[in-house]
């Protein structure tokens, strides 16, 4: 299978040298796009659209249809997985997402097992394949799951929480339980990715976006040992190509060094970091992704081209050269972002010096 044309996203990942700093957006494909919204009015809805291969393909290319982006992020969502464990995902508009049946029972966790993913996640592998074709070979294309422990918020809580406070509960009360479900959510997860890969994902990425409210030593337990476990888990190679794993913990600062030592190839990094004392903190161990404050994107342009320069400035004092950095924002692009907004960040990310 040859290279993308555009491989500037995996070089980075490779730590090889690029001809531009690679960029792609968390939630580029999404509701700041009217093409997006136009889309999913025809679906129906968003779950009817993540469920429909052609219509999942077509959302997956409109931000690069748009945009100079040098990889592409597959259209799902992390909650497929949780969905296809039975607990029956729908999104009440305007609330975000909800579980008809969320995981507290033991014997509810008892009977918990991993779906296999070419029965109930085809959908997503098909949506996969047609965006491999579809993509041509142009810049690579990302899979991605949601890590256990984020997965397990959702599960647990029936949906988003502000406080967490059923698994909480469950962590420190029943660990016992907590644990089953992650041990189960691991193996779905490692299976989903591996079928990714095997469909087609040129690189995976997993969202832990609730990491960050557990302490230090909850973290490590409940959190980064699971996604170590899913790494270790993974294919590392396809068609003689590398497939690298980044992990993204919101919120994670404090642990770089721990999750620079899970046996993943890069580390996604919020906005709360300082990018270059990110690299002296992680030496060569693990490839950066980050990591702007998607609210700079609220800001004119060349505030826009500014805040970028800084954060490749920071980098770029903490080491030789400009090799190993993947940008990105901190989290996921608002929805009221101006779409015009994100060609500011492009044009000053690639107008930026690799050497
Ligand atoms: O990056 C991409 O473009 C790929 C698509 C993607 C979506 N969700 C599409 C989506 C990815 C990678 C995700 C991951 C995801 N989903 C996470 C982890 C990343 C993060 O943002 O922290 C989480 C926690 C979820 C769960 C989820 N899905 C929530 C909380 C919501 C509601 C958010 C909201 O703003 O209402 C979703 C829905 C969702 N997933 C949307 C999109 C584009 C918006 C749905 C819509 O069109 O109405």
């Amino acid at each position: 299978m040859p290279r993308p044309r555009n491989d500037n996203f995996l070089r980075a990942l490779y730590r090889q040298p690029v001809t531009r700093i690679p960029l792609w957006l968390m939630r580029q494909a999404g509701r700041y796009l009217p093409e997006y919204c136009e889309t999913r009015k025809r679906a129906g809805d968003f779950l009817a659209l993540c469920k429909s291969a052609d219509l999942a393909c077509e959302v997956t290319l409109q931000p690069l249809a748009r945009y100079d982006l040098d990889a592409a992020i597959l259209f799902s969502d992390i909650l497929t997985v949780p969905d296809a464990m039975g607990l029956g995902l729908y999104f009440e508009t305007g609330e975000g997402p909800r579980f008809l049946r969320p995981l507290r029972e033991e014997l509810a966790i008892n009977d918990l097992c991993a779906p296999d993913p070419y029965d109930r996640l085809a959908y997503v592998l098909d949506a996969t394949r047609a965006i491999r074709k579809a993509l041509d070979n142009s810049v690579p294309l990302i899979g991605f799951a949601g890590s256990p422990y984020t997965l397990a918020c959702y599960m647990v809580e029936g949906g988003g929480s502000k406080d967490f406070r059923h698994i909480k509960t469950m962590l420190y009360a029943r660990p016992d339980l907590l644990h089953r479900i992650l041990d189960v959510t691991s193996q779905a997860v490692t299976a989903y990715l591996n079928a990714q890969i095997e469909n087609g994902a040129q690189a995976v990425m997993l969202f832990d976006t609730w990491g960050g409210s557990l302490s230090g030593a909850a973290y490590r337990e409940f959190s980064l040992a699971y996604m170590r476990k899913i790494v270790a888990g993974l294919h590392k190679e396809r068609e003689g190509e590398k497939i690298p794993a980044i992990l993204f913990t919101k919120g994670g600062g404090l642990w770089l060094e721990s999750i620079a030592e899970s046996g993943c190839d890069a580390v996604g990094l919020d906005w709360t970091v300082d990018l270059g004392d990110a690299r002296r903190r992680v030496g060569d161990k693990v490839v950066l992704q980050g990591n702007l404050d998607p609210n700079v994107l609220f800001a004119p342009p060349e505030i826009i081209a500014r805040e970028a320069e800084k954060i490749l400035a920071s980098y770029q004092a903490a080491g030789d050269d400009m090799t190993g950095l993947v940008f990105n924002l901190g989290h996921g692009i608002s929805q009221f972002t101006p779409p015009e907004h994100v060609c500011a960040l492009l044009k000053a990310v690639h107008a930026y010096p690799t050497r």
